[in-house]
């Protein structure tokens, strides 16, 4: 379960002090899939920033199953992120000079690549329907089959915590209904807490968790 309290985020533009979250209090249940959903400029990507410890809190404290991500050193801080989130964005964030497997396995690139890591990561683009793509370029790819990519990418090390920031954004809607799909049996499968940021709810099932903000503040 992800516990946020009394969550604060200013952001500086120079000297300029822009409020994005106020007073932000809500919970994650460990498991579940959530939206938070609200209108452009709400805060929805600062907050799903500070749950994956992209950033920090202006005041308030976020707790990662009981650990606080805030009492963290800057090097637990760093494993967590790591390790226990996954990240998707809008955009893809695909190198372009790499094959759609290298990608997904570009977080092991520094380290060398263990034949267990590349099998897992075959099957991940597999199982996205990406088989026989493994060897494309993102150029060589839809839009849909590159966020495949970035989300067999985010799954591979199993986080805890899956993230993702609009990632339908640049999909049209058969796509990304195709593509949400993916995203809930994946994580079901790993039992990973999902977060997807967006502004439309029309993607909103059953038994979802949805977090409503408005002008950096709770809206129900
Ligand atoms: N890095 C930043 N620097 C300055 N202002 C920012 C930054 N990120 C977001 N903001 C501002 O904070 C507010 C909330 O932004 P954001 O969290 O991106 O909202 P959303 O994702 O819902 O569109 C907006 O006014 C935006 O301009
Ligand atoms: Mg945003």
């Amino acid at each position: 379960m992800i516990d946020v309290r009394h969550v604060s985020k200013v952001h500086l533009r120079g000297r300029l002090e822009v409020p994005a979250l106020r007073d932000i209090s809500c919970q994650i249940p460990a498991g579940s899939f959530t939206f938070i959903l609200g209108p452009s400029g709400s805060g929805k990507s600062s907050l799903l920033y500070l749950l994956g410890a992209l950033d920090e809190p202006t005041s308030g404290t976020i707790t990662v199953e009981g650990q606080s991500l805030q009492a963290m050193t800057t090097r637990e801080r760093d494993h967590f992120r790591r390790e226990q989130a996954g990240f998707i964005f809008q955009n893809f964030n695909l190198l372009a000079n790499l094959t759609a497997l290298e990608n997904v396995l570009v977080p092991f690139l520094p380290k060398g690549v263990a034949a267990k890591q590349r099998n897992k990561a075959e099957e991940l683009l597999d199982r996205l329907g990406l088989g026989s793509r493994r060897e494309h370029r993102p150029n060589q790819l839809s839009g849909g089959e590159q966020q495949r990519v970035a989300i067999a990418r985010a799954l591979l090390k199993r986080p805890k915590l899956v993230l993702a920031d609009e990632p339908t954004g640049e999909l049209d809607t058969a796509n990304s209904i195709a593509i949400l799909a993916d995203l809930r049996s994946l994580c079901q499968e790993q039992q990973s807490t999902v977060v997807v940021v967006t502004h439309e709810h029309d993607y909103i099932q059953p038994g979802d968790h949805v977090i409503r903000i408005r002008d950096g503040k709770l809206a129900d």
